[in-house]
């Protein structure tokens, strides 16, 4: 397997209601950079990944194409995160290793990617980055009202990039086509839990946030080039 290539597919075809840009939000420059082309420079710069499929907005494979690298596949997405994925998947030839990369994810360090990568390799069919919840968690109703504690013990939050046996990641699409929940599934090892697939943990790395608001995108404009004690 280890000479198969590594293969990453980053969704960046989302509209970026919540950043409020008025454009894809993967075209969002941070600290004068497009999001996407942070993101796919970080998983190229890791020096585990071997190609990537970049999914964007049907309306944007020009301007996508042209803050990329050369080699970088371009493909239009569909209406979700989920379909948007599957699309790229499709452009995925022969390979080792997929790994899934949100664009908006587009600090983050190349030691996660290749912790991911290193725990494929080793056997794992489905490999998420994730990290302690730091805040209080309670479960609430409709209206708001505590309705219960959570116990934080054994409660992880779920980043990107995230690694599969191309075979597993190509089961959980094919049944989350068919499924009228899944794609209320926000991520891809979710798809797997769902066929009963098991998804291990490495460790995450806050860098590795999503962007989703402004405060979100003046937070990494700040880290970029920052030395920051975690
Ligand atoms: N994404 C995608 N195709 C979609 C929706 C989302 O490829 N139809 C991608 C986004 O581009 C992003 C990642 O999935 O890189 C995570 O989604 P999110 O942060 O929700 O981005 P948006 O959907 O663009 O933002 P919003 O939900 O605020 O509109
Ligand atoms: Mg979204």
């Amino acid at each position: 397997m280890s000479s198969r290539p590594v293969v990453a597919v980053v969704p960046a075809a989302g509209s970026g209601e919540r950043l409020g840009a008025g454009r894809p939000k993967a075209l969002v420059p941070v600290a004068g950079e497009a999001m996407v082309a942070r993101a796919v420079d970080g998983l190229l710069a890791s020096g585990s990944v071997d190609a990537v499929v970049v999914v964007a907005p049907a309306a944007n494979l020009a301007e996508m194409r042209a803050v990329l690298p050369a080699g970088v596949d371009v493909v239009p997405g569909g209406a979700d995160r989920v379909a948007s994925v599957a699309l790229g998947l499709d452009a995925v030839g022969d390979a080792g290793v997929v790994l899934v990369h949100d664009a908006a994810r587009c600090l983050c360090p190349a030691a996660v990617t290749a912790a991911v990568v290193d725990a494929v390799r080793a056997g794992h069919g489905a490999v998420i980055p994730a990290l302690p919840v730091a805040d209080t968690v309670r479960r609430v109703d409709t209206a708001g009202r505590v309705v219960g504690p959570v116990d934080r013990t054994g409660l992880l939050a779920v980043q990107t990039p995230q690694g599969f046996a191309p075979d597993v990641l190509r089961r959980a699409h094919e049944a989350a086509a068919t499924s009228p929940t899944a794609s209320r599934a926000t991520d891809d090892a979710g798809l797997v839990e769902a066929v009963g697939g098991e998804v291990v943990t490495v460790p995450g790395d806050p860098r590795a946030f999503k962007i989703t608001t402004p405060l979100d995108l003046a937070m990494a404009e700040a880290l970029v080039g920052a030395e920051v004690r975690r």
